[in-house]
């Protein structure tokens, strides 16, 4: 299927252009806090990744502040911000990427004959119009303008072409073709890339992107295609994190481009032994587990279980797999740390995990890591990534536990005794409950009064043993809101106490954001 169009350098780079601290934040539940935005927005900028969309800066404070640190620390991404085809967004876009060494404002409206009924009320006419107007304004702001077309493949092509050429026109630099409801299949998506970059007038002004949605498990398969048709630019998110099944997986079209490189002669600037550690982190920060057998990045993607594979595997690895470990970052789980253990070694660990902490977050990390050394016999490299992403994520936080007792047992009612940091001031209460970890709940509902339902507890041990850390998850939900918190510790009580408290801080992040669920969720 590949475009014989195209120049030799034309075929070669395509730009990876991450977008899970926009699309993948903005799925239900995966809020982020600021900090863990800009732990991986830095990991994002190491490892290569082309255009970072940072956030959609109009949605709240917190999404324009954290676009703007964002913009203001990146080395080497270009930073995009959302924005709506609306003066104000596109204002305030803008303004959130202005610090940026390269700033990107990106404005979408919708095209598809649906959308346009529907959810803008619009004629065709009207959002020509609208298109030209708002490009030109982004354009006034800076050079760096992408224009999508919202519901692009439900779209008809001759209204397409006229779109395109009209952002192409008032100055886009980069057009992007969402599948936003992921309806879409390869040969299809194909056909309307191919359509547009022969029958715009003027599609050699831009580059083509694609931005596949899920819904029926192609979008990565989709992407390649549109790449294959002459996009040069993939949209994309790690773990495939996303808006309802999610969005095409970075580690994913990065890997079967490098794997294919046979029949796929494109090339990204990825440097792929971070994409393990990138999808931890997104893990982590999101609070959504990585499915056991996820290609590339799940905990089973290099594990062979059968003995003809194990067999085949010892006498040449490539019997059984098509990508060495290593070069997607797996690493073998090895024994590192005890309680004789220093800083200088802590340090020279955490930097061979990839963490480089400032100096009073080091200090706390090294001293949970003591604490955890002295409770535990074997410290692995997973407990210590374990550890530091606890500690990243409840920097800034609003909301912490400082400690916590608790009475169990078969003689009830259990109870529990926590003390809180709320903005800086302690506050302990006591309260009992159905078990230990309800009375757990119970005591934080008495300092945070608030009146979001549980709706998911999961409890998973992080390595092997009965000393070995738990990691929590919860849901939490209020007024239609979802979001998801996470916390460890090797007492699965403090673990769930840090979990819950997680979880509350973000709602209060979700809280701020001011638009309707509707618009955010694009
Ligand atoms: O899926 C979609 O259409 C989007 C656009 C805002 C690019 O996310
Ligand atoms: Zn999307």
């Amino acid at each position: 299927m590949t475009d014989t169009t195209q120049t030799a350098d034309e075929r070669d780079h395509v730009f990876i252009f991450d977008t899970t601290l926009r699309d993948g934040e903005q799925s239900p539940g995966a809020t982020m806090t600021l900090e863990e935005k800009l732990q991986v927005a830095d990991l994002l900028d190491a490892m290569g990744v082309d255009i970072i969309e940072a956030g959609f800066p109009i949605a709240s404070n917190g999404d324009f502040e954290a676009v703007s640190k964002i913009a203001e620390r990146a080395e080497n991404a270009v930073i995009a911000g959302l924005a709506r085809a609306i003066p104000g967004d596109i204002d305030r876009a803008g303004e959130a990427v202005r610090k940026a060494k390269r700033g990107r404002i990106h404005t979408f409206v919708s095209t598809s004959p649906i959308h346009l009924e529907f959810q803008m009320g619009k004629s065709q006419e009207e959002v020509l119009e609208i298109i030209t107007k708002t490009v030109t304004q982004s354009r006034n702001l800076i050079d760096d303008v992408e224009w999508s077309g919202m519901d692009a493949t439900r779209t008809p092509v001759d209204y397409l072409c006229r779109c395109v050429e009209a952002a192409i026109k008032a100055g886009a630099t980069t057009i992007n073709i969402p599948d936003t409801v992921g309806y879409t299949v390869p040969e299809e998506y194909f056909a309307l890339i191919k359509a547009l970059r022969e029958r715009v007038p003027n599609a050699d002004k831009a580059v083509f992107s694609v931005h596949c949605h899920n819904d029926l498990g192609l979008a990565v398969a989709n992407s390649i295609a549109g790449v294959q048709a002459g996009a040069r630019q993939i949209e994309c998110t790690i773990n495939g994190l996303g808006e309802r099944a999610g969005n095409a997986a970075l580690e994913e079209v990065v890997m079967a481009l490098k794997t294919r490189r046979d029949i796929l002669p494109y090339k990204t600037g990825i440097e792929t032994t971070s994409l393990v550690r990138a999808s931890k982190m997104v893990s982590t920060a999101s609070a959504f587990p990585v499915q056991f057998n996820k290609a590339i990045v799940g905990k089973n993607a290099f594990a062979h279980e059968s003995g003809i594979h194990q067999d085949g595997m010892l006498k040449n690895s490539e019997t059984y797999e098509i990508m060495r470990p290593e070069d997607v970052g797996v690493k073998s789980t090895s024994l590192v740390m005890g309680k004789h253990s220093g800083r200088h070694a802590f340090r020279e660990k955490l930097s061979e995990l990839g963490y480089e902490l400032g100096d009073n977050a080091f200090m706390d990390a090294f001293k949970r890591f003591k604490d955890l050394a002295d409770k535990k016999k074997h410290v692995f490299d997973e407990d210590i990534e374990a550890l530091v992403e606890d500690e990243i994520s409840v920097a800034g936080d609003t909301l912490k536990v400082i400690s916590l007792t608790v009475i169990a047992g078969t003689g009830g009612p259990q109870k529990a005794i926590i003390t809180m940091d709320v903005n800086g001031v302690h506050e302990t209460r006591e309260e009992n409950g159905d078990g230990p970890v309800d009375a757990t709940f119970n005591a934080i509902k008495a300092i945070v009064p608030h009146n979001a339902n549980l709706t998911l507890y999961q409890v998973h041990a992080v390595t092997e043993g009965t000393d070995a850390q738990a990691e929590v998850s919860v849901r939490l939900e209020e007024d239609g809101k979802t979001v998801t918190g996470r916390g460890a510790d090797t007492d699965t009580l403090v673990a769930s106490a840090r979990a819950y408290v997680s979880g509350l801080n973000k709602l209060a992040i979700r809280r701020q954001r001011s638009l309707p669920e509707a618009l955010q969720a694009v």
